[in-house]
């Protein structure tokens, strides 16, 4: 079964996976209320080192091969996570990223969106990779749109969010449409 390589470098990071060393960096990322409030889970408050050590067992509790899920390493530090959920059975893969909101609006997550994407599409053998957030999420989507992915829609009360149900919109790379737009230039 190939895998998702256990380190990827970029411009500006390096994603490699969690290690009990990145705790306390995993405590001060995930424990601002700001990178919560789109996100399905609740966020436990106060956010302390148990939170962090649950995260940390749901991270390396899953498989590689199933679910890649690296840390995102800025100047040697932990400041966020990106993951590819991989359904090999129907070739598909669903991304998800969180960053420190510190650093939001530098183009960081896209940054690491695009490496995981293109790692999944050179290694494994999906048709298609695509992502979901709640439609107010505008940051989230335009990281979406800015990889080149395409709008399919909106599932209409997807989830509840403390109670109340929210609008999630789907959005879509094909590995046709990625190979074209990220082809090396002749
Ligand atoms: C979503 C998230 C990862 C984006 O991180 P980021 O590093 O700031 O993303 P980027 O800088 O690569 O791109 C963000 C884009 O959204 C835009 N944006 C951010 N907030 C916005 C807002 N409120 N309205 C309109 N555009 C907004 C930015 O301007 C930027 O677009 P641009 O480059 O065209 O100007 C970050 O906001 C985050 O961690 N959120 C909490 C966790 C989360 O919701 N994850 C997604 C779960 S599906």
């Amino acid at each position: 079964m190939p895998e998702l390589a256990r380190q990827i470098d970029t411009a500006r990071l390096v994603l490699r996976p969690f290690d009990d060393a990145d705790l306390d960096a995993i405590v001060e990322y995930r424990s601002n209320p700001r990178l919560w409030r789109y996100l399905r889970a609740e966020p436990p408050a106060p956010y302390g080192p148990e939170h962090a050590r649950m995260f940390l067992e749901i991270v390396r509790g899953k498989a590689w091969s199933d679910q890649p899920w690296y840390a995102v390493i800025l100047d040697g530090r932990a400041v966020g996570d990106v993951d590819l959920t991989v359904d090999a059975a129907n070739r598909r893969g669903e991304i998800g990223y969180t960053l420190s909101p510190r650093l939001w609006g530098r183009g960081l997550a896209t940054e690491a969106a695009t490496a995981i994407v293109s790692e999944a599409f050179a290694t494994l053998d999906l048709t298609v990779v695509w992502a979901e957030t709640d439609v107010h999420n505008t940051a989230s989507w335009r990281v979406m749109e800015k990889l080149g992915m395409t709008r399919e829609g909106v599932h209409r009360r997807r989830y509840l969010k403390h109670g109340v149900p929210t609008d999630w919109v789907v959005y879509s790379v094909l590995a046709e449409e990625w190979n074209e737009r990220n082809e090396e230039p002749r």
